[in-house]
């Protein structure tokens, strides 16, 4: 597999097979992963990956934090979008598209609110995956490292592609912080950014189907002297 390919065919994989990853391939990955640049080389990363109980006792978890208010805010001073209202329209635009054709491909319509949040929670199961990660962050790495943080998952990403695995990142993480950070018993200084879920690709399963459109690249690079 090429990087390209890889690259054109990742995409957010929300349903997958009851195959579990073997931790020394897992290993082997987060091993390569490891190449993953960030400025000034300081790998501002750090992963907890859960399998088998360890997993299933967050997603017990998440059930009963989540249970009375499933669409809640996110706690603390890092919301997963700004504010959508007051920046350029195209983003929320872009967001709600891909929503939509998400929606579409599982036949759930707008009306419908109580089943799309159902769907939601399967989220806080990582869509069936056999390994859910989280990426932990010190709280007080800049802006920069946030970004190197988005390297280092986009590399997680394609080499699970190169795998035959598949991934979603999940930021819906977010809204269990508080509670995450005392289950894993972190220090003052670090917090659970997003969540990835990671396995073998259901391949029967339509929401795997959706494959969401991009902007044009006129809208995003200004080519100058070429
Ligand atoms: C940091 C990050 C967090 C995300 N969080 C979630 C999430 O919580 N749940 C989800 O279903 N998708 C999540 N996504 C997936 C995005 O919705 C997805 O990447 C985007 O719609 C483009 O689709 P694609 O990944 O299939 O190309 C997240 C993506 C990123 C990069």
């Amino acid at each position: 597999m090429t990087v390209t390919e890889a690259v054109r065919q990742r995409i957010s994989t929300r349903a997958f097979l009851d195959e579990p990853i073997p931790k020394a391939e897992l290993a082997d990955l987060l091993t390569i992963a490891q190449r993953s640049p960030s400025g000034g080389n300081l790998q501002p990363w750090q992963v907890i990956a859960v399998a088998g109980e360890a997993k299933e006792e967050i997603i017990a978890m998440a059930q009963r934090v989540l249970a009375a208010d499933p669409m809640g805010p996110v706690p603390g001073d890092r919301p997963v979008y700004p504010d959508l209202k007051v920046i350029d329209p195209v983003y929320d635009v872009r967001r709600r598209r891909v929503g939509e054709m998400m929606y579409d491909k599982i036949g759930i319509p707008k009306e419908d609110r109580a089943a799309r949040i159902q769907w939601f929670m399967h989220n806080y199961r990582f869509f069936g995956a056999p390994v859910g990660l989280f990426l932990i962050i010190d709280t007080r790495m800049g802006h920069g490292q946030w970004a190197h943080m988005g390297m280092y998952m986009q590399t997680i990403a394609l080499l699970a592609e190169e795998r035959g695995w598949g991934t979603c990142m999940q930021e819906c993480w977010a809204r269990m912080r508080v509670e995450l950070h005392d289950h894993f018993k972190l220090d003052e200084h670090h917090m659970v950014y997003a969540g990835m879920a990671l396995g073998i690709p259901d391949p029967n399963d339509p929401v795997n189907d959706l494959y969401a459109d991009r902007a044009p690249l006129s809208e995003i690079v200004e080519f100058k002297g070429f």
